[in-house]
């Protein structure tokens, strides 16, 4: 199925969500007409795919800035040679496939921000011949999916999201410059859309407890409902090729990397920009 949105070929690329966009060339700024049905698609579908761009990392921050504001990495992430594009990858000092792939638990980008990001545009470079999805569940549809009366308790519940602690998940300590640059973060549980104003739930690696109640209890109500929304029938996985840009909407999702290739031989690079949001509500 295509659908035509008035200048826009979008081709849908699952029931739960995503899009592909076709006949797009990102390199050049988007006529005003198509920027709008590119973000109404993009609230539409969640995820769109444009496929076969080939963008430097200043190509891919205009394409970015189209949509809005850029936002700045976490501390750790300063002194790349373009601080405004991160690149996502499994390698390691000496250039070579290290083995580890990161972000693979699910998250939505910077939910620790009083501002988490809108939007990340992620640009797959280089790719391994297969493997290595990136995995996207559907926030709308989990909440739907609740009894009324989760719905009503949950709608009150606020959230500490924790870079601080979403680190010691992984063993690692973060440094007091990244702490200070981003301290806990209360958010809504149950954020309201800015843009298609419909419910859905915020939450992530980086959600930590539930404020004012004890962590223990907050944190295995977090890991069931993490369990309740990520069931196969809200997931959308994406087999990337290399070329493809993928810009995913951060308030309606959680996603997570897959590191189902060979990641000690083959290499996978991506460039990410995000675009920052406003406080959730
Ligand atoms: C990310 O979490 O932003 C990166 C996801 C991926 O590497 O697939």
């Amino acid at each position: 199925m295509s659908l035509a949105m008035e200048k826009l070929d979008v081709r849908p690329l699952s029931p739960v969500l995503g899009a592909e966009v076709v006949g797009i060339d990102l390199t050049q700024p988007l006529e005003p007409t198509i920027r709008r049905d590119v973000y109404d698609a993009f609230c539409r579908f969640q995820v769109l795919c444009f496929r076969d761009q080939r963008l430097s990392k200043d190509q891919q921050i205009a394409f970015t800035e189209q949509f809005g504001t850029l936002e700045r990495h976490i501390a750790r992430n300063r002194g790349t040679d373009n601080p405004l594009v991160h690149t996502v990858s499994n390698l390691g000092a000496d250039g070579k496939p290290s083995g580890k792939v990161g972000s693979q638990e699910w998250h939505t980008d910077k939910s620790f921000r009083p501002e988490p990001s809108l939007a990340t545009i992620l640009h797959a470079v280089t790719m391994p011949p297969e493997g290595g999805d990136t995995c996207f569940a559907n926030m709308y549809a989990a909440y739907d999916a609740l009894s009324d009366a989760e719905k009503a308790e949950l709608d009150r519940v606020r959230v500490i999201h924790s870079w601080e602690l979403s680190q010691q998940k992984h063993g690692r300590t973060a440094t007091p410059e990244e702490i200070a640059d981003a301290p806990p973060m209360s958010h809504p549980l149950v954020r309201v859309h800015p843009d298609t104003g419909r419910k859905c739930l915020f939450m992530g690696v980086h959600a930590s407890h539930f404020e004012g109640r004890p962590m223990a209890e907050g944190r295995a109500r977090l890991a069931a409902l993490e369990e309740h929304a990520t069931q196969p029938h809200f997931v959308y996985r994406h087999k990337w090729r290399a070329g493809d840009l993928l810009m995913w909407d951060n308030r309606c999702l959680l996603h997570r990397a897959d590191s189902n290739f060979d990641a000690a031989r083959y290499p996978r690079v991506l460039h990410r920009t995000c675009l920052r949001g406003t406080a959730p509500a």
